[in-house]
């Protein structure tokens, strides 16, 4: 579990190969049973594998947005298969935890799986609402984009930025701030 935590990195470039209904099936299930505030299960999910739906879909995102000048897969590229989480329930307070849960579950399992997948909150949800036909009062969250991975993306110790860069072999690069700067042991701690 935590060798597939540490390898999972947001992948944006995916080789044209469909996914199988039953593994995004699977992945909807390992979301099904995420942790839930008092239980009330206010999520849904569209799991989006046709083509033109997909195409649709495409056009409703943002993709990378530290990278310049601005970038989006190529038409070679794209996610063969998404997920779109749906909120039943807006009012429930803890709707954005049970999110992230929720997201974590879909990507690691994907990950152990050996897919890549992007989490995308940079997107049109009037158009994702309206392309899917999702009925008032259940609203679009956010996007979860799969497929097999035809992109590297590594680690490095974050310094004084949080932007990810692509190298000139196009591997990405993703600081992340080191764990001595981040734990406090039993005090807080001034770093
Ligand atoms: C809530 C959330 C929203 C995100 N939205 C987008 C997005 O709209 N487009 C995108 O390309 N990446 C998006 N990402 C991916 C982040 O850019 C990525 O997680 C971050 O750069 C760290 O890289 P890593 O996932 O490889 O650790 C999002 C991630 C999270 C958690």
């Amino acid at each position: 579990m935590y060798d597939v935590i540490l390898s999972r990195r947001s992948i944006r470039r995916f080789y044209q190969k469909p996914l199988d209904l039953l593994l995004l099936k699977k992945f909807v299930n390992a979301a099904r049973l995420a942790p839930s505030a008092a239980n009330l299960q206010p999520l849904e999910y569209i799991i989006v594998m046709e083509k033109k739906l997909c195409a649709q879909l495409f056009e409703t995102l943002g993709w990378a947005a530290y990278i310049q000048p601005k970038w989006t897969p190529s038409e070679y590229e794209r996610p063969p298969a998404y997920i779109v989480i749906l909120v039943k329930d807006i009012k429930n307070p803890y709707y954005q935890r049970d999110v992230g849960f929720a997201t974590e579950n879909i990507v690691l399992a994907a990950e152990a799986e050996g897919l890549g997948s992007c989490i995308l909150c940079n997107i049109d949800r009037e158009k994702i609402q309206h392309i899917f036909k999702i009925p008032q009062p259940i609203t679009v969250d956010s996007v979860i984009a799969l497929g097999y991975k035809a992109e590297k993306s590594v680690v490095e110790e974050m310094n004084d930025s949080v932007k990810y860069w692509r190298d000139p072999q196009d591997v990405l690069h993703v600081p992340k701030r080191k764990l001595d700067d981040i734990i406090h042991i039993n005090m807080f701690s001034q770093k």
